[in-house]
């Protein structure tokens, strides 16, 4: 790792969201550290990312696991940027969720998160910034309320750690990605998908590129003074849903 270079952390960076974040900051410079629950396929997608003019690393690991986590922060000689993506799915209506889809849909969703930035922020220091991956779904959605809670609170535990860290220099800011196509998608009905597409203003569904671009612009450290805030990126979805 090149001492020159920032350091970036991207939770659940195997596929989807995390891994065009992977490729985005990589471009953008940053030495990148992923992070995901399964070796595969996070270990084959950074064995092809690993170039010469690529910086990274790959580490097996849940995000709920704090003794892992803390070894790994540990292991690090500088952190900059945390991207909490790491999270789970559940679809379904109200009556059909189980306590303890809601418990585990919290504990990855939300404590994961919470666990990560109090490690990360053990060794990042003035300039650091932290970016949580949320959801359009925190302001409401049918057929995953437990999703739309842990969600919610990725929302409220941003926005609280943004001021308790404010002093100390580190930002916190959140992503809330509306239909983006990555396997948490596919992994609905053909019905469901096409039900979800027609309520999008631009009756499309978005790329993993698009959230790693808006993640690309609070990783910058050119990004000063901004914190606390929500960059919501869903095709229009949270103004309303399309009649035409
Ligand atoms: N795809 C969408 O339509 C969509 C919409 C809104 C928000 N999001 C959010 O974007 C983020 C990424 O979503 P995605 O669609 O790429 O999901 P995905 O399911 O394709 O990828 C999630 C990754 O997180 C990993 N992961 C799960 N639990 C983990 C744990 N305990 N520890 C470490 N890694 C773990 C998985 O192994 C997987 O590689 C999530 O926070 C998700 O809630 C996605």
């Amino acid at each position: 790792m090149s001492d020159e270079k920032e350091v970036a952390l991207i939770t659940g960076a195997g596929r989807g969201i995390g891994l065009a974040t992977t490729q985005r900051l990589l471009e953008d410079g940053f030495h990148v550290v992923m992070v995901d629950l399964h070796p595969e396929p996070l270990m084959s997608n950074a064995d092809r990312l690993r170039t010469a003019s690529n910086s990274l690393e790959h580490h097996v690991l849940s995000v709920t696991d704090r003794a892992a986590v803390s070894a790994l922060i540990a292991s690090l000689p500088r952190l900059d940027v945390l991207v909490n993506n790491a999270a789970i799915f559940w679809d379904g209506k109200f009556d059909a969720a189980t306590e303890d889809d809601f418990r585990k849909m919290y504990e990855v969703n939300v404590v994961g998160s919470f666990i990560m930035a109090q490690e990360c922020t053990k060794i990042m220091k003035r300039g650091g910034r932290i970016i949580n991956i949320a959801s359009r779904a925190y302001l409401a959605g049918y057929a995953h309320a437990p999703y739309i809670t842990s969600k919610a609170g990725t929302v409220g535990l941003s926005r609280g750690m943004a001021i308790d860290l404010a002093a100390k220099g580190i930002s916190v800011n959140v992503i809330a990605p509306g239909l983006i196509e990555t396997e948490m998608f596919r992994s609905l009905t053909p019905e469901r998908q096409q039900e979800l597409i027609a309520k999008q203003p631009t009756r499309e569904v978005g790329q993993p590129e698009d959230i790693a671009n808006g993640v690309s612009f609070f990783a910058s450290p050119r990004t000063r003074n901004v914190t606390g805030q929500i960059l919501t990126l869903d095709g229009g979805r949270s103004m309303g849903i399309s009649l035409y």
